[in-house]
Order: structure tokens, then C-alpha cells, then sequence
């Protein structure tokens, strides 16, 4: 059975191309800026996100922390989304190799964060407050919906740092899936970040790796912040050399990925049972909403918990019993979608009760978006 693995990019392999690539790299020790092959995806990152310097790290979450020990020093503070990932899904790093602060504000359902917020998440000189020092945006907004920010609100920002005397750093895990979903050159949106973190291993497909990207100086200091985390590399143009055919040759393709998302979006509007906001599909995920059957049981122990409460004691533990049914239940519709969807061949991930992340990708074909869309009926109809 062919499995169609929608769980995420991350999942992509390496193209053939890359394989050949990486079997033929010419190789040297790069902690001593001796591998050529490390040396020119360095060169090209920097070039093609109009930074003057690059670092390869071996992977994303390395690269944004590299970049926030860079900005930071302890106590100081760091000002990100409520919805972003540095924040959900970066095991607190920054906070514990660190000492850094971060001072979270709410991402709109866009992605962005208000400027206002920012502004007046910015702290006085006051003894008694950490030191702001820097701004994080994400683009695109994995949590949102992988929603594009535009160059115009991504400059803005940067303004208000600038006026605030703070750096912005930008986590592009996909700026480059945000920079084909706007047709425009990736410089209009990296221009004004001070530092930036791209990934070559989700939707470029390369098996490893993400650059850091920004001033000759930063990365320099950057380097010896890599060194201090153990990422500093020695042969590392076996996975530069991938990362070369995916800067080269796979940016372009990010399009495809986005009209296959788009598909399976307006495909999932049509079936019963399925919730999803087909405007909020910009680029290659899509959150999409399990209502058939747990809704309905949801709503029924809504309604009993609202007659339990005016009555006694007696009545409040079964409304408490009512709500852990009700957790219960979502918890197993949950299970059971997915292990439905499991048996033919169909893998998502489910982020909270009834609510499920797909991601396509370099091996999701446009076929595969019809696969899933029969198998999703199928389950929702019982078959
Ligand atoms: C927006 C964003 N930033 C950073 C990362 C971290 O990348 P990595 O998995 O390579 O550590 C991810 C990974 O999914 C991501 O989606």
C-alpha cells in the first residue's frame, strides 16, 4: 500500500540529484572553513536572502537559537508570538541555555503580531524589567494556518525595532514557500531582518540542515555560539551538497505544494462532518476541524452541564463526569480518525482535540490529494 504522508514536510527525502550531489561533494574539515562544498551553500544562502554572510546548522531549531544567544544576553528580553514556534516547539531554549526572556503577545489568526502590541510590549529603562532586545516574527506562520507575512508588514516591523532600538530575527523555517506564494524575490521579505533562519529540510527536501543568515559580523559571532552548542560540523558537505540542488532546484516547485494544499482544502469543505477555512490556505498546511459525531456529543454534555449546574453538589460531580466524558470521547474520536485513516495509508497529525495538520510536500503528488480525499469520505461515512 503506498503511504501518503501528510504529517509534514519534514518527512520529504532527498531527491535523487541530491543523492548523487552529496556522493560525489568535495569535502574538507569545516570547523576550520575548509569544506568547499559548505563553503559555496554558505556563499549561495547569503546571496539569494541578501544577507552578507551565512552559517549552515544542523537544523532549524539549532539555528534559531543560535540567533537569539547571539541577539540576547541573559536577563534580556525577547518579544514573539503566542502562536510561534520558537515558543511551542523549541523546548524552551532560550530560556534554559540562555537565561533569555521571552515576553509573549498574541498572533493574530494571520500570524502577525499588532504592531501596537509590540510597541507597547517594549520595556522602559526601569531597573525593575529585563532589557528588550529583539523581535522574532515567523514567516511562514506555521501555527497560523502557514500564513504568508507580507514585505510591507515584515518592513514595519523592522521600523518600530529600529525605533525602538531592538534587532528583528526572522524564523523563515519557509520563507521561501512564503516568497513563491507572493511571487516575489525572498529579498523583499528577509531585507529587513537583522538575522534569519531557513530551513533546507522540509519542503527543499534536503535530509538535513537550515542556514543562518545576516551580517558578516553576526555570523561570525553566530559561529562561536554554534561552536558552544556542539553544532559545528567537519565534513559537512555531504549534507551542504544536498542543500545546494535544494536552493537551486526545488524553490520553484514550492508551488505545486501550495495548489495540492489548496485542493485538498476545498475538497475537505465538501465533506460532512469536516470544518475548514479554505481562505486561510495560503501555502502548503492546512488545519482543517473534526465535527461529525464529537461536536454533537460535545454539545449534548454542554447542555447537561448547563442543567447540572443549578442544582446540587451531588449534580456538580456529574457535570464534572460529564466533562471528562467529554474529553474523553473527542480524545477517542481523535484516536479513531486517525486510526481509520491509518488502515489506508493516510498520516496526519492531530494538534488538539478534533483538530488535524496536513502538510504537502515533494512526495505528495497531485493524485495523492484525491487518495486522501476518497479515504476521508470513506471514514466519515463509516466505510
Ligand atoms: C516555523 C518553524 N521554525 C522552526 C522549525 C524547526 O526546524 P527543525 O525541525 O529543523 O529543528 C520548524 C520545524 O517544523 C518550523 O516549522
Amino acid at each position: 500500500m503506498r503511504i501518503i504522508d501528510l504529517r509534514s514536510d519534514t518527512v520529504t527525502l532527498p531527491t535523487p540529484k541530491m543523492r548523487e550531489a552529496m556522493s560525489n561533494a568535495k569535502l574538507g574539515d569545516d570547523v576550520f572553513g575548509e569544506d568547499p562544498t559548505t563553503n559555496h551553500l554558505e556563499e549561495i544562502s547569503a546571496e539569494k536572502t541578501g544577507k552578507q554572510a551565512a552559517m549552515l546548522v544542523p537544523s532549524g531549531t539549532m539555528g534559531n537559537l543560535i540567533c537569539s544567544l547571539t541577539h540576547c544576553a541573559r536577563a534580556e528580553e525577547v518579544i514573539l508570538g503566542n502562536q510561534s514556534h520558537m515558543f511551542h516547539y523549541e523546548a524552551g531554549g532560550m530560556a534554559a541555555l540562555g537565561g533569555i526572556h521571552p515576553h509573549i503577545i498574541t498572533n493574530q489568526p494571520d500570524g502577525k503580531m499588532l504592531l501596537a502590541d509590540i510597541d507597547s510590549a517594549v520595556r522602559a529603562d526601569d531597573v525593575h524589567f529585563p532589557r528588550t532586545r529583539l523581535i522574532c516574527l515567523e514567516n511562514t506562520h506555521n501555527r497560523c494556518s502557514g500564513s504568508v507575512l507580507e514585505p510591507e508588514y515584515c518592513d514595519s516591523a523592522a521600523a518600530l525595532a529600529k525605533r525602538r532600538g531592538l534587532s528583528v530575527h526572522l524564523d523563515g523555517a519557509r520563507i521561501f514557500n512564503a516568497a513563491v506564494a507572493l511571487g516575489i524575490d525572498v529579498q523583499k521579505l528577509t531585507r529587513s531582518a537583522d538575522s534569519l533562519m531557513f530551513c533546507l529540510s522540509k519542503g527543499l527536501s534536503a535530509p538535513v540542515g537550515s542556514m543562518v543568515c545576516g551580517s558578516s559580523e553576526f555570523i561570525a559571532e553566530a559561529r562561536r555560539t554554534r561552536k558552544i552548542l556542539g553544532g559545528g560540523m567537519r565534513q559537512a558537505g555531504i549534507i551542504a551538497a544536498a542543500g545546494i540542488v535544494a536552493l537551486e532546484e526545488m524553490v520553484d516547485r514550492l508551488a505545486e505544494d501550495h495548489i495540492n494544499a489548496k485542493n485538498l482544502a476545498v475538497g475537505i469543505s465538501q465533506i460532512d462532518g469536516l470544518s475548514i477555512d479554505t481562505s486561510k490556505v495560503q501555502t502548503n498546511i492546512i488545519y482543517f476541524d473534526l465535527l461529525q459525531d464529537n461536536r454533537d456529543k460535545t454539545q449534548d454534555n454542554r447542555d447537561k452541564t448547563q442543567d447540572n449546574r443549578d442544582k446540587t453538589q451531588d449534580n456538580r460531580d456529574k457535570t464534572q463526569d460529564n466533562r471528562d466524558k467529554t474529553q474523553d470521547n473527542r480524545h477517542k474520536t481523535d484516536e479513531q480518525f486517525l486510526t481509520k485513516l491509518d488502515e489506508k495509508g493516510i498520516k496526519m497529525l492531530n494538534l488538539g482535540p478534533a483538530h488535524f495538520r496536513m502538510v504537502t510536500h515533494y512526495g505528495i503528488k497531485s493524485a495523492d490529494i484525491d487518495i486522501t480525499l476518497t479515504a476521508l469520505i470513506e471514514v466519515m461515512k463509516g466505510t
